[in-house]
């Protein structure tokens, strides 16, 4: 069966600035929380390098169009632009940026930019990063530079990526910056962050941009355990925990009201402000842009302390296919993921902005990479988003994570998830038998299935 897809739909690859473009101190860049926490002792690794597509952008966006990329995701860093957060800009950190969408646009591959992705100016982060609510007006004042200095030339805009994961990595795990486990600062964060989404996307419209704006979020699918009755209100636990705490204030304006009633209070948060659930109902988003990588499966936990995240526990399934790592290679997933989300919150545009698979790359005495298993990986994912099309699910575009290899923020430059290799010794930059592959599919436009 030949599995078609429609002529306009958006084939790419993504990035994120701190993870790829290395150049931590070049031209003016200010600190970023990451900076600061890999030069914390006894850190492995960090990005003071890494790719080095700051000074090597020319090359890989090159190697982009080898591979028929149409579309490219990436981040600005907000220290490139405001060193300090806020206040004097740096022109030659606009400057990057500059070269890098022209660029792009030379080799007709559409920008899809993302303002936000992790790498909070140091001193902003000082100041309290996203606890403190001052910092929605400064990503405000950072995105209307970009509106601003991008308007015609950027059409797809995404104000802040997977919200959950700076959450929970830096204020529940306490493993992202700064390091917090503390649920009620957790809760003020993710409103904060749903409120300078919100005022960004205001301000896009009132600027009547050219274009598409949208957030990116990384909902879950969530399957019991079991048929038993405790597993199957753990795992509609743990749908509102990890997806719809992120996805009701975007497309609804509200938050999930059994776990909002609880969150207050347990933990006497978030802490809403008069007028700001209309401030989140009043930002409606062009798109919803989806990350997938897995799928989990929880059930109840007997054990609970009696936090929020702590009535469910993650199961390994016996007969599930893990990658080294032990995520869940669950493509099915994408599909009910999708469905549920128009299913709770009617039609919408979506983008899967990332959907990759990291693992060990090997490489031959040749020094090719033959990653069937990631090919394998996105070409099952490719069919699970036909099946959306045809169910009537639209997704206008699909990003595979990674462009080119990168740093991965908790596992260094041993998870390889890139359609371009790098020797991080060398800098020098290959394709991948999977990057062959998508670029072939590309030019067809359809899978054989
Ligand atoms: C996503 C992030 O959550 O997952 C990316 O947006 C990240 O920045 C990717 O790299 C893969 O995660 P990891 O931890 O395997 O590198």
């Amino acid at each position: 069966m030949k599995l078609e897809f429609p002529k306009d739909f958006l084939w790419g690859s993504a990035t994120a600035s701190y993870q790829v473009e290395g150049a931590v101190n070049q031209d003016g860049k200010g600190m970023t929380s990451w900076d600061k926490y890999y030069h914390m002792p006894n850190r492995k690794y960090n990005g003071d390098v890494s790719t080095d597509h700051y000074n090597r952008y020319k090359e890989d966006i090159k190697l982009l169009s080898e591979i028929n990329q149409k579309t490219y995701r990436f981040s600005v860093s907000w220290a490139r632009i405001f060193p300090n957060g806020s206040g004097e800009i740096n022109e030659k950190g606009l400057q990057f940026y500059d070269n890098l969408v022209d660029e792009l646009l030379a080799n007709n591959i559409e920008p899809n930019l993302t303002l936000y992705h992790w790498d909070m100016p140091l001193a902003l982060m000082y100041k309290g990063g996203w606890l403190n609510r001052e910092v929605v007006d400064n990503f405000v004042e950072y995105s209307k530079v970009l509106f601003t200095h991008f308007r015609g030339r950027v059409k797809l805009w995404s104000t802040i990526n997977e919200p959950a994961s700076e959450v929970m990595g830096g204020y529940i795990q306490g493993a992202h910056p700064p390091l917090r486990k503390n649920y009620t600062e957790a809760l003020q964060v993710a409103h904060h962050l749903n409120l300078a989404h919100a005022k960004a996307v205001k301000l896009f419209n009132e600027m009547n941009m050219e274009g598409e704006i949208g957030i990116v979020l990384n909902p879950i699918p969530i399957h019991p355990a079991s048929n038993k009755e405790e597993d199957i209100i753990a795992a509609k636990r743990a749908y509102d925990f990890y997806s719809d705490w992120y996805i009701a204030p975007i497309l609804a304006g509200k938050y999930p009201e059994i776990m909002l009633e609880e969150c207050q209070k347990k933990y006497n948060s978030p802490k809403i402000e008069p007028g700001d659930m209309e401030i989140l109902k009043g930002a409606k988003v062009d798109y919803l842009g989806v990350n997938y990588y897995m799928r989990r499966v929880v059930a109840n936990n007997p054990d609970s302390t009696g936090n929020i995240d702590d009535c469910f526990k993650n199961v390994r399934v016996k007969d599930g296919n893990y990658t080294e790592w032990g995520w869940e290679i669950y493509p099915e997933g994408l599909y009910e993921l999708l469905s549920r989300i128009q299913k709770d919150y009617g039609k919408i545009d979506f983008y899967i902005t990332e959907n990759g698979m990291g693992f060990y790359d090997k490489v031959e005495s040749n020094g090719q990479v033959v990653d069937d298993d990631r090919l394998d990986y996105i070409r099952q994912h490719i069919i699970q988003i036909h099946r959306c099309l045809e169910d009537g699910i639209n997704i206008k575009g699909y990003y595979v994570w990674s462009a080119i290899d990168l740093l991965s923020w908790t596992n260094g430059f041993e998870k390889r998830y890139g359609l371009i290799r790098v020797d991080f010794d060398t800098l020098e930059r290959s394709i991948k038998k999977s990057g062959r592959w998508y670029a072939d599919f590309i030019a067809n436009n359809y899978i054989e299935y």
